[in-house]
């Protein structure tokens, strides 16, 4: 979810507009925003199901004056994606309106207490109950004859959150302090945008940047009270906090469709230029020594006491991390573990020493991901002992999020903002990472000769060329393909070794824009099992590249066939290969490079797919780009 908050001299209702179009990505179920009109000093809020686009309709020819404002954009947790869930959520008189991200974990035992005393719900969501508790201390400090200001707010707000159990970001207002806002986090991001007698506070800085570049994000348990005059901001012990703004270094890239019908199609062929970029970017020659060297932005003499390797991500992220896993392993040498940080969090493997934890997350902002981060950082330090200090890096596209926040160390995938919710050229990026990555360590460990590092670079350097001859040979051909395949129910994909990921990520692609089922398996691993699921009407994608595991997914393939299945071969044309029944050519290299290769078609064939079945393809549905909550 996004959360957006202003309050100064400007109308607030166009800048909360224009804040929530640049936190769509973060979740569209729904959304709403309240305003104090400056009029009637009511509280007018209004809300819509569905896209922001809904909401902009219904505002359209509505005026509400007023300067001081809440919105939110949001993707559903507890309740319906209805307009009653939508945020902002009201008290029963209609005086306090609240917009939460995260999730408040001990709701229903405070909303049975609430009810008991007589109050009405209007929605299912876990928010309802904070401005019914925040109205509830208003009437208490009111009988303590405090006055009707943002201080007595913020009195309030403190008083109901030492009540919550879970995470929040949340912001207030309260018509009875028509200028102030008052916002607080605990475990999930919010930043304060600096301007001229006026304050911005969003979760996120895409939502701040049109605004302006000075920004003071809130440290965890912090609370804020926000008026034109000043920022009062408090940490968990009521102790003011005093710090300087910093200001924001990326301006923030806009994004242009280009004359493709949807972002997720540009960004698949934006890719070559972002394999461009980076070989410009990470590769520097050293004319010394002839030998490459990966560029990094942060000093890494660490590296040099690695010993081993835990990896935390989820979706696209974490298929990028299994295909780095084996790079790590196989071509330097390190020991690798890749974990999805949502269970990373909860059952940790053993504390090891001297090891490396990296943060994979394209957006820098899922809640799973800060949360494992945090988690380890926090265990790792509490150990006196030097050689389990934590040691991170992040490997983002968002250097301003909060893994950026958290994680010195950062591997910038630099592929520009990607609006398409299913990741493509992000996932590429990511995968270039690792094997920067992978590089850096071979050379470290000395795990490969310098013949075989120079080999890998120079079939590195060509991947702009070879994705861009991919996609102009698959564009159209996977647009045929996907008008025979649109109407399937169950697509099996199969990879080995270092393309298992590819296979992983092939079906997540499908199941997120299209609808379809579709699941991943290492091929060796059909026969024990999803084997049963073939017969003609369950088409098999196999990624086959040359390399130490062709024959054996050749094999597989024949399995597949002897059951009906209709093949489909991502792989090279040689060989072995006229087994397939349709086969989307890929160039025949390097077995290393092949991921970067093999996942250019499949993400056309996924593409053309979903369009195909006229589905909104960049916004599918229950899906955020980013998922804020845990
Ligand atoms: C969401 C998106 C996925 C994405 C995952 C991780 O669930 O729908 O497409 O892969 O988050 O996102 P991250 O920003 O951490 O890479």
């Amino acid at each position: 979810c996004g959360i957006v908050a202003v309050t100064g001299y400007k109308k607030a209702l166009p800048l909360l507009i224009n804040g929530l179009e640049k936190l769509e990505y973060r979740g569209y179920d729904s959304a709403g925003i309240a305003i104090i009109n400056s009029e009637t000093k009511n509280v007018s809020c209004n809300k819509a199901e569905g896209k922001l686009k809904n909401l902009k309709n219904n505002l359209k020819n509505i005026e509400i004056p007023g300067t001081v404002g809440i919105g939110h954009t949001r993707w559903a947790t507890h309740g319906k994606p209805e307009v009653k869930n939508a945020h902002p959520h009201i008290d029963s008189s209609g005086e306090v309106a609240v917009v939460q991200n995260g999730i408040i974990e001990n709701y229903q035992e405070l909303k049975i207490k609430l009810q008991k005393e007589g109050i009405v719900f209007n929605s299912d969501t876990d928010t309802e109950v904070i401005p019914h508790l925040i109205q509830k201390e208003l009437l208490a400090l009111r009988q303590l004859k405090l006055e009707s200001n943002g201080s007595t707010l913020l009195v309030a707000l403190r008083n109901v959150i030492s009540d919550l159990e879970g995470s929040y970001a949340l912001a207030v207002l309260w018509s009875g302090a028509p200028e102030a806002l008052v916002v607080a986090r605990k475990q999930a991001p919010l930043i304060i945008g600096l301007g001229e007698g006026e304050f911005i506070c969003a979760s996120d800085t895409p939502a701040i940047a049109d605004f302006t570049k000075i920004i003071l994000p809130l440290e965890d348990e912090e609370i804020a009270l926000l008026t034109p005059l000043g920022i009062e901001i408090y940490d968990s012990n009521n102790e003011r906090q005093y710090r300087n703004p910093i200001s924001l270094q990326t301006a923030d890239q806009v994004s242009d469709k280009k004359n493709f019908k949807h972002y997720m199609l540009k960004e698949i062929y934006d890719q070559p230029d972002i394999a461009k970029y980076w070989l410009e970017k990470y590769l520097i020659k050293d004319l010394k020594t002839d030998q490459f060297q990966i560029n990094y932005s942060f000093d890494t003499d660490f590296l040099n006491s690695i010993e081993r390797i835990d990896i935390v991500a989820c979706g696209t992220s974490k298929h990028s991390a299994m295909v780095g896993k084996f790079l790590l392993e196989q071509f330097s040498g390190i020991p690798t573990n890749v974990f999805f940080a949502s269970e990373f969090r909860y059952s940790p493997p053993p504390l090891l020493c001297n090891t490396l934890t990296i943060g994979v997350t394209q957006s820098g902002e899922t809640a799973d991901t800060i949360a494992a981060i945090s988690m380890e950082i926090k265990r790792r330090s509490s150990i006196g002992d030097r050689s389990f200090k934590p040691n991170l890096i992040a490997i983002t596209n968002r250097v301003e999020s909060s893994i950026g926040r958290q994680i010195p160390n950062i591997i910038d995938i630099s592929a520009g903002i990607e609006i398409g919710v299913a990741a493509t050229k992000t996932f590429f990026a990511q995968l270039l990472s690792f094997y920067g990555l992978a590089i850096k360590f071979a050379q470290i460990k000395g795990s490969q000769s310098n013949e075989n590092i120079n080999q890998l670079v120079l079939e590195l350097t060509k991947l702009p060329g070879l994705v861009e001859e991919l996609l102009e040979k698959h564009n159209e051909s996977s647009e045929k393909l996907a008008h025979d395949f649109f109407n399937i129910k169950d697509v099996i994909f199969l990879g080995r070794g270092i393309n298992y990921p590819i296979a992983l990520e092939g079906a997540l692609k499908l199941k997120e824009i299209s609808y379809i089922n579709a699941a991943g398996y290492p091929a060796g691993e059909m026969k024990h099992g999803p084997i049963a699921l073939l017969d003609k009407k369950v088409p098999v994608i196999s990624i086959a590249t040359p390399g130490q595991v062709f024959d054996k997914v050749i094999s597989n393939a024949q399995e597949a066939k002897a059951r009906d299945a209709y093949l489909i071969g991502v792989a090279p044309q040689c060989n072995g290969t006229e087994i397939f029944d349709y086969l989307m050519t890929i160039p025949s290299t390097n077995e290393w490079i092949s991921p970067l290769l093999a996942i250019v078609p499949l993400q056309l064939l996924s593409y053309h797919i979903a369009s195909h079945r006229g589905l909104d393809v960049d916004q599918p549905r229950n899906l955020a780009k980013s998922v804020t909550v845990e």
